[in-house]
Order: structure tokens, then C-alpha cells, then sequence
């Protein structure tokens, strides 16, 4: 028979076993799929129990141990680069007490009594994905993930397009640096983000930390560049500061954005202090922070006290607790957009979480529903970061009770009962009705008054439904027609509730105001599916005038640059519907729609040329580089045809560069290009 303590030794192995499994898992899906499999807390939770096993249990520490590395292997498709010191992790506190604890067991290592003071550094702990950069020259060589801490991926050419990262250091700064922060996304970017991937029927993200990840980590830096990344620098390798706040003051001066609130401490309840006051602040921030990280200050300090093994001994993250609740999902609706795509909404039994009351949640789609498997009826666990839309993170399957029912996603249409169907491997199921669709009816109107379109005055999303309702404002023409419309209305709207002549006029001032609209606001407002605003600009740009809009060939919109055939097929099919036509014709009759304007170019070099960018830029990212050509007149094409005037190739120029001189178009250098335009 087994001894007691050869049971308990036995029990620590498998479990011990077990641990290691189930972080693998959990650390593959978040670091290679960015797609997260279990919450943050429990993550914390299962690290938390191997280090007690293995505290207990020495023997069973091994050099794979999750517990000695870092993250997960760099994924495949990206180059690898080795990290010139390892990219570290951070050791986790989670209360006052286990905060006292760090700075004494530091004191202790540094032999200092208990009473002396050290300086801390406090500074949010952002929660995107770490990014070290290396400036040669003082100029942007080299951006790569952190990886398993040794080895990250090459990121450079996406890291070429985030704005926020300086290519260029200035004068004052050393050849050689290199700066370590954190590459994020803010609420409101992350928002719209998934809300243009909804309505194009891509994947949506989970939380802005897999979006800035997922952004990131493309093998297409156009498609990085499309999306809202930010960076925080935190730290700056081999540098010849004193302090840690040196560091931070200097990387400031250079130019590079530092988070809000980073303060020196000397005393630990300031600390506590500092940790509530930013605690109840972070819903207001804009951005996920997950924690406060604490620093020794001295870096001749951060020197003596080294790491152990994966994380650094002067350093430590004080992380939030996560915003969560329990409350009861009673029922699951599902809204009809704008280009028919069903949506399901989450009703709550209305909670408290993080002092915002939650009734509503994102269900995302019908795939989202069946991987979390929730019931109506169900007890949900569901989480707020911040200003983001609450999501469902798990049902509580425990506290079923037999008298949940499982969701049927519907097959028709909610709102006009038309088949709702999936195309290809489209995860958004969509409405077939069209015009006939009362709901992409109305969709479609407050898109056509949004701010961005025709953004008339007065004329808010309530009133369109109110309109709608009453039959006043059928389609976009109708607009157009209200104050003949309110002549044959019983009682016209002067004399209704909420209504005076002043308002009514003014209405019908902002309308009038709007008859004469501009060629790129017009294309938006007709809501193409995938035809946001920067495109639509873009088509007006390269078209001119609505009449030759109207002619675009296939062929013809995938010349131009971030059109696609998705997009360009989208285009050509709205144009080829009948209902379409009619309210085209419709709108034609009472609106002056202006011919793009474009920008005065002077006796720019480049004006009315076609240039095409490829490869890395150093000096500049692909979207400036765009930009600036745009304002000298030249048009940016996506890809090498006859027609292109110019090929600009950067570094690692590929197939565009050798269709460019098969074709004999003239190749330029970056620098060649910068002087021609005179930069
Ligand atoms: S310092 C060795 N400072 O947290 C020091 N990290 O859990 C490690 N992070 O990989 C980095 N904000 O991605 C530091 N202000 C901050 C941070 C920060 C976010 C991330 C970083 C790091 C992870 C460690």
C-alpha cells in the first residue's frame, strides 16, 4: 500500500501533468491563433497552481516547464528574429498583501531594512501585444514580436504602417536603439472595426487585444495598415539612463507616445492609492488596461536584481480584477441590418458590471452561438471591457435546471419573412428580401442620413423609424419630397407633439441644404455593401463625375488601389439590381450631385500619373506615402498595368517590380521618387 505521502506525490504529477496541458492549450490559442479559449483569470489561476506544485514539489520542475518559458513558438509564415536580450514576462500580484510582499522580498535581495525607502515606477499595464522595434541610423530596421521570448516574429513591414510608431529617431537619439512597448487597439476603432468586418461577413474579434494581434500578425501589411493600430512605448534596451523614468521622459521627448498616468513612488500606500484611483478610472480610458505594472526606478537596481527565469525580479504586474457578472440570458433576438445581415442580440436580466448596467450583449453570429452552446434561460457569465459592447463568455451549464431551451437561428428573415441564407463560407447569415425588407429598408435610410453621408440636420435615426412607420418616408427620394409630403399629412408634422413651425422649417432648411451633395458623400450614402467611406472617396477620386461611376467596368475597379473583386463585385451588383436602379433614378430627378473636386496640385511633376508603391518604405509608411502622392496630384494604383506611369519600390520588392520591367514602366527608388516630388 502507498504511503500518504506517496499518494500526495503521486497527486502533485498528475495534476502537475495536467497543468502543463491544459496552459499549452490555452497558450497556443492565444499567442498563435489569437483566439483566447479560456478568460484571463483562469489563465492566471491554472500558472498560479503549477508554480504552488512546483514550489512544493521541485523535483518535478523541468526546462519545459510553462513555468521557465515564455508565450508560445513564433507561428509559422512570419521570418523569425532573434531577440538581442530576451523579451520578458511579468510575475503577477493580485492584492495589497501579495504587494507588500514583492517590495520586501526586494528589499531583502538588495539587503536593504525594511524601512528604507526604494523608488517604484507605476505605470498602466496595456493590454495589446509587445513589440520590440530596432533603429539603425536612427531609423526604423527591424519590429518583431515577443514570441517565446527568444525569438519573435518579423513584423516589420506591417509596423511600417502604424502611425503611432516613429520610423525616424531625431538627431539626439544614439545609431543604435532599441524600444520595447505595446502594440494596441482603442474602444471606439476596435467597435467599428468589427462592425465593418460584420457587414463584409469576416471574422469579427473577440476583444480589441486579439484585433490589435490579429491586425498585426498579417502576411499583408495593407491589411494592417487598414486597421487602427496605437503603440505605447515602455521601455528602451541598453539605454545610458539613470532611471526608469529617464527612459520614459526621454522616449517622450523623442516623439514616441507614452501612457497616461505613469508616477514614482516611495511609499506603498501611494501605491494602493494610485491602484484604486486608476482602477476606477480605466472604463473612461479608451483603451484595456489589465493592471498596474510596478518597477524598480534605478536601473542600476533592475541590474542587481536580475530575473527568475521568465520574468524580472524588479518588476511585477498589479493586475485588475476582471469585469465580470452573472445574470440571466432571457432571450436572444436577432436585428436585421442595413445589407440584410442577421445579427443576434443577447437579453439580459439587467446587471451591474464595472458601474455600467448590462442588458444588452453581443452575440456576434450563429457560429459564435453554437461554439458557446448557450440557452435561453441559461445563467451567462459575461464581461465588459471598458466602453466595448458586453459579450457572453460562457453559459454557467451547472446551473441548468431543465427548463432551457436551446436557440433555433432562423432561416427567414424576422422582418420580412424572405429566406435568410449563408453564401459560400460567409459567416453572417443574410436576408434575400432587399428593398421588400422593411428592416434593411429603414437600415438603409439612417445610413443615408448618417453624419458621413448626407448628415442632415434634425433628421436622426428616431424620426427615420417614426417616418418610416407612418409610411411619410418610404425610400431615399422621399427625403427629398418631405415638404410636398407634409401638405397631404393629417395633421402636418407643425401641428404634432415634439413638432413646431420653427423645427419643421428648420428641417426642411437642412434637407434643401442637402439637395446638392458631394460625388463621395453620395456613393457612401447608398450603402454598398463593403463601400465604406474611404472608399467611396476613392472611387470619386478616380472617376470624377456620377455619370462615369455609373459606367464602371469589373475590370476597371480592381485597377484601383484597396478594391478587390469582393468589392468590386458588391459594386457592379448594386448597380445591376432593378430596385436599386429605380431609387437611383429616383434620387437622380431631385439631387444636384457635384463632380468630385480635386485638390489643387499646382504644377506638381506628378500630376494625372498613375504610381504604384510596392515593397517596404523606409522613410515614410505606404499610407503617407499614398497620401502625399494623392495631394500631388498622382493617382495610387493597387497594381502594375499599362497605364501605370511610375513603380516606386522599396526594399523586397517582389512580382510588381518584375511585371514593371517586363511592361518597361519606370522604376523608382523611394529616394528617386522623394526627389522627384520634391520631399
Ligand atoms: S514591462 C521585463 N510595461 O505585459 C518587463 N510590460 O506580462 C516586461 N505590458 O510582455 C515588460 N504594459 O506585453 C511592461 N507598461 C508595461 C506594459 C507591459 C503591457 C505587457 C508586455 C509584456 C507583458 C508581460
Amino acid at each position: 500500500m502507498a504511503s500518504l505521502f506517496d499518494l500526495e506525490q503521486l497527486d502533485a504529477k498528475v495534476r502537475h501533468a495536467e497543468l502543463i496541458k491544459e496552459i499549452r492549450k490555452a497558450d497556443e490559442a492565444y499567442y498563435q491563433k489569437d483566439t483566447p479559449e479560456i478568460t484571463d483569470a483562469a489563465y492566471d489561476a491554472l500558472r498560479k497552481e503549477l508554480e504552488e506544485i512546483e514550489a512544493a514539489h521541485p523535483e518535478l520542475v523541468t526546462k519545459e516547464s510553462p513555468t521557465q518559458t515564455i508565450g508560445a513558438k513564433p507561428a509559422q509564415g512570419f521570418k523569425k528574429i532573434k531577440h538581442a536580450k530576451p523579451m520578458l514576462s511579468l510575475s503577477n500580484v493580485f492584492s495589497s498583501a501579495e504587494l507588500e510582499n514583492f517590495i520586501t522580498k526586494i528589499k531583502r535581495f538588495l539587503n536593504k531594512h525594511h524601512l528604507e525607502k526604494i523608488e517604484i515606477l507605476a505605470e498602466p499595464k496595456i493590454d495589446g501585444l509587445s513589440c520590440s522595434l530596432v533603429y539603425k541610423n536612427r531609423k526604423l530596421v527591424q519590429a518583431a514580436t515577443r514570441g517565446d521570448g527568444t525569438e519573435g516574429e518579423d513584423i516589420t513591414a506591417n509596423v511600417m504602417t502604424i502611425g503611432d510608431i516613429l520610423k525616424t529617431l531625431p538627431d539626439n537619439a544614439p545609431e543604435y536603439a532599441e524600444i520595447r512597448g505595446e502594440i494596441y487597439m482603442r474602444h471606439d476603432e476596435f467597435a467599428a472595426l468589427n462592425a465593418r468586418q460584420e457587414e463584409a461577413g469576416k471574422q469579427v474579434f473577440a476583444n480589441p487585444r486579439n484585433a490589435a494581434a490579429g491586425s498585426v500578425r498579417q502576411l499583408d501589411p495593407s491589411v494592417t495598415e487598414s486597421r487602427p493600430l496605437h503603440f505605447f512605448a515602455y521601455s528602451w534596451e541598453h539605454s545610458s539612463c539613470k532611471t526608469q523614468k529617464e527612459i520614459m521622459d526621454t522616449l517622450k521627448t523623442w516623439g514616441f507616445p507614452i501612457a497616461d498616468g505613469i508616477k514614482v513612488f516611495d511609499d506603498v500606500e501611494m501605491i494602493k492609492r494610485n491602484y484604486w484611483k486608476i482602477l476606477e478610472g480605466r472604463a473612461t480610458l479608451g483603451y484595456d488596461i489589465d493592471g498596474i505594472v510596478y518597477k524598480v526606478n534605478d536601473l542600476a537596481l533592475q541590474e542587481r536584481l536580475g530575473f527568475v527565469s521568465r520574468a524580472p525580479r524588479w518588476a511585477t504586474a498589479h493586475k485588475f480584477p476582471a469585469e465580470q457578472a452573472i445574470t440571466r440570458l432571457i432571450a436572444i433576438d436577432i436585428q436585421v441590418g442595413r445589407t440584410g445581415a442577421l445579427t443576434p442580440v443577447a437579453r439580459l436580466e439587467p446587471v451591474t458590471v464595472g458601474g455600467v448596467v448590462v442588458s444588452n450583449a453581443t452575440l456576434h453570429n450563429e457560429d459564435e452561438i453554437a461554439r458557446k452552446g448557450v440557452r435561453i434561460g441559461d445563467w451567462v457569465k459575461i464581461q465588459r471591457a471598458g466602453d466595448v459592447i458586453p459579450q457572453i463568455v460562457e453559459a454557467l451549464i451547472e446551473k441548468r435546471d431543465g427548463t432551457e431551451k436551446e436557440f433555433i437561428y432562423p432561416d427567414t428573415c424576422p422582418a420580412c419573412g424572405s429566406a435568410a441564407i449563408r453564401e459560400g463560407d460567409d459567416v453572417v447569415r443574410r436576408c434575400t428580401g432587399g428593398l421588400i425588407c422593411p428592416a434593411q429598408a429603414v437600415e438603409r435610410l439612417k445610413h443615408f442620413v448618417s453624419r458621413l453621408a448626407f448628415d442632415i440636420e434634425g433628421l436622426g435615426t428616431k424620426i427615420i423609424e417614426q417616418f418610416w412607420e407612418e409610411g411619410i418616408i418610404r425610400t431615399p427620394a422621399d427625403i427629398f419630397k418631405l415638404a410636398e409630403i407634409n401638405q397631404t399629412l393629417n395633421p402636418p408634422l407643425q401641428d404634432r407633439e415634439g413638432w413646431g413651425e420653427l423645427s419643421v422649417q428648420n428641417l426642411f432648411k437642412a434637407i434643401e441644404d442637402r439637395r446638392t451633395i458631394a460625388l463621395n458623400r453620395f456613393i457612401y450614402a447608398l450603402g454598398i455593401r463593403q463601400v465604406g467611406e474611404a472608399t467611396a472617396k476613392r472611387l470619386a477620386a478616380t472617376y470624377g463625375a456620377w455619370e462615369a461611376i455609373k459606367q464602371a467596368t469589373y475590370e476597371e475597379l480592381i485597377e484601383i488601389e484597396d478594391i478587390g473583386p469582393a468589392v468590386a463585385d458588391d459594386f457592379i451588383a448594386f448597380f445591376a439590381e432593378p430596385h436599386n436602379q429605380e431609387v437611383l433614378s429616383a434620387l437622380e430627378a431631385v439631387l444636384t450631385i457635384e463632380p468630385f473636386e480635386a485638390p489643387d496640385v499646382g504644377d506638381s511633376p506628378v500630376a494625372g500619373k498613375t504610381v504604384v508603391f510596392t515593397g517596404t518604405l523606409t522613410q515614410m509608411t505606404r499610407s503617407e506615402a499614398k497620401a502625399r502622392a494623392e495631394t500631388m496630384g498622382a493617382k495610387v494604383a493597387g497594381s502594375v498595368s499599362k497605364k501605370t506611369d511610375y513603380l516606386i519600390a522599396g526594399a523586397d520588392s517582389g512580382s510588381k517590380l518584375k511585371k514593371a520591367q517586363e511592361a518597361g514602366v519606370t522604376v523608382l527608388t523611394e529616394d528617386a521618387w522623394l526627389a522627384l516630388i520634391g520631399a
